[in-house]
């Protein structure tokens, strides 16, 4: 059996131009899962939360990046601090829940050392009693460890856990236009969460339901059970029926080979793309006339039909957040072992719109990406099945060729082509070996 710690050549050889070894889905031994806690996540940029989840100072939510514990809070200043949870006595985990309001400091559950939400030290009980130790020269005293790369754009907070690679916008580039077009589409220009989230359990690796946002060969296949009974319950009704929600989001799940093929997919450099380029399946949904008449009184006709025409289906902001734009729906995914993911669906409401768009919004978030969707489940049994299948013998890699051209690792990341190739997937597996060996 391949060893793969200290050995980045040996990760670097499971992935080829055009195709994966199945140890990067399912390690038995799970230390392809653990060397990607290790280095792969924490020398990437990971979405950890939005801004509005946190409106009021000592507000804050917990996350995990990289297995790496961390508080996201509003400091006293307005600003966002991203701290690792972890206390700097003895290393108890300072805050539990995964929400709340801290008030103006951390207090931990252990001894009570309490911290401010810069992370810097408060008081500790009992001081006197190190005195004359050399506590105030040492880590203890610093206080919290703040993470060392945190950016937010647009109300989305990101981070990076080692202090390598590239900054924030040479890693992500133009691709935050996905991001930019999902709040420019509020009348405000800003996003807000709302309610909570739809968390699901996922027996796949999470590389399967990341390379899966941007495979367009699946939706008419895998999805006929469920978006398949739609289209045949509606077929015959007269063109002047009025079409139900439900209806105008499920069908399009069955557009053809061709329909998939003309959408175009654009890849970034180091991993990131979105499908859509020239329409989606989220494109026919119907005119809310409200709403126009909002945005175009914010932006002007031109604007608005810009920023409107604009209808991407998934953008992958590799490797963890994943985005619908159109319906303002994002995915993030969170890898719990080499078999398992948890995936969470957050709805967001678009400031200044009318209700029926959260509506819109919430009723895909149900229909599709919910733990109680049906569509939604038709991918999980896919993933399942991989995860199954790959333990099989006597082929131990995972085909990516399709519409491979010669010299495409070779060349940047950045490309648009027909929606259903196989690009985004290689492009998300090259990024994968460069930034897991990086500091191996
Ligand atoms: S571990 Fe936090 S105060 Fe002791
Ligand atoms: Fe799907």
């Amino acid at each position: 059996m391949t060893s793969y710690r200290g050995n980045p050549d040996a990760v670097r050889a499971l992935v080829r131009p055009d195709r994966v070894h199945r140890d990067l889905y399912l390690y038995i031994s799970e230390e392809i899962f653990a060397l990607e806690q290790e280095h792969f996540f924490a020398n990437t940029w990971n979405y950890v939360g939005h801004e509005s989840q946190l409106p009021k100072p000592g507000d804050y939510i917990t996350n995990e990046i990289a297995g790496r514990p961390l508080i996201v809070v509003r400091h006293a200043d307005g600003s966002v601090r991203v701290l690792m949870n972890r206390c700097a006595h003895k290393g108890s985990r300072l805050v539990s829940a995964p929400c709340g309001n801290t008030g103006k400091f951390f207090r931990c559950p252990y001894h009570a050392w309490t911290f401010k939400t810069d992370g810097s030290l408060l008081s500790i009980p009992l001081k006197n009693g190190y005195e004359g130790t050399q506590l105030h020269d040492c880590e203890a005293s610093k206080g919290l460890v703040p993470v060392a790369g945190v950016r937010s754009y647009r109300g989305f907070v990101f981070v990076k856990i080692n202090d390598v690679g590239p900054s924030f916008e040479d890693y992500f580039g133009d691709s935050l236009s996905s991001i930019d077009n999902m709040a420019d589409r509020s009348p405000e220009g800003e996003l807000e969460i709302a309610g909570g989230c739809l968390r699901f359990t996922h027996q796949c690796n999470w590389k399967m339901f990341v390379e899966n946002l941007n495979d367009t060969m699946h939706p008419m296949v895998a999805h006929e059970s469920s978006a398949g009974t739609a289209k045949t319950m509606w077929a015959g009704k007269p063109a002047d029926e009025p079409k139900p929600m439900a209806i105008e989001q499920f069908v399009p799940f069955m557009s053809d080979y061709k329909f998939f093929e003309d959408m175009g997919v654009r890849t970034y450099d180091n991993g990131h793309s979105f499908t859509g380029v020239n329409f989606s399946i989220h494109s026919k949904y119907k005119a809310i006339p409200a709403y126009d008449d909002a945005m175009k009184a914010r932006y002007g006709e031109e604007r608005t039909a810009q920023i409107l025409g604009m209808a991407r289906h998934n953008t992958v902001y590799y490797p963890n957040l994943t985005i619908k734009g159109a319906i303002q729906a994002i995915r993030v995914v969170k890898p719990v072992s080499a078999g398992m993911s948890i995936v969470e669906s957050w709805t967001f409401r678009l400031k200044g719109a009318p209700p029926e768009l959260l509506q819109r919004t919430t009723m895909y978030s149900r229909l599709i990406n919910s733990p109680f969707s049906v569509v939604g489940h038709d991918d999980l049994q896919a993933y399942r099945g991989m995860q199954a299948g790959l333990h099989a013998s006597g082929n131990e890699w995972v085909s990516l060729h399709r519409n491979f051209e010669d010299g495409e690792a070779e060349r940047s990341g950045e490309a648009t082509t027909v929606g259903t190739s196989e690009l985004p997937m290689r492009n998300q597996y090259r990024s994968w070996a460069r930034y897991m060996t990086e500091t191996m």
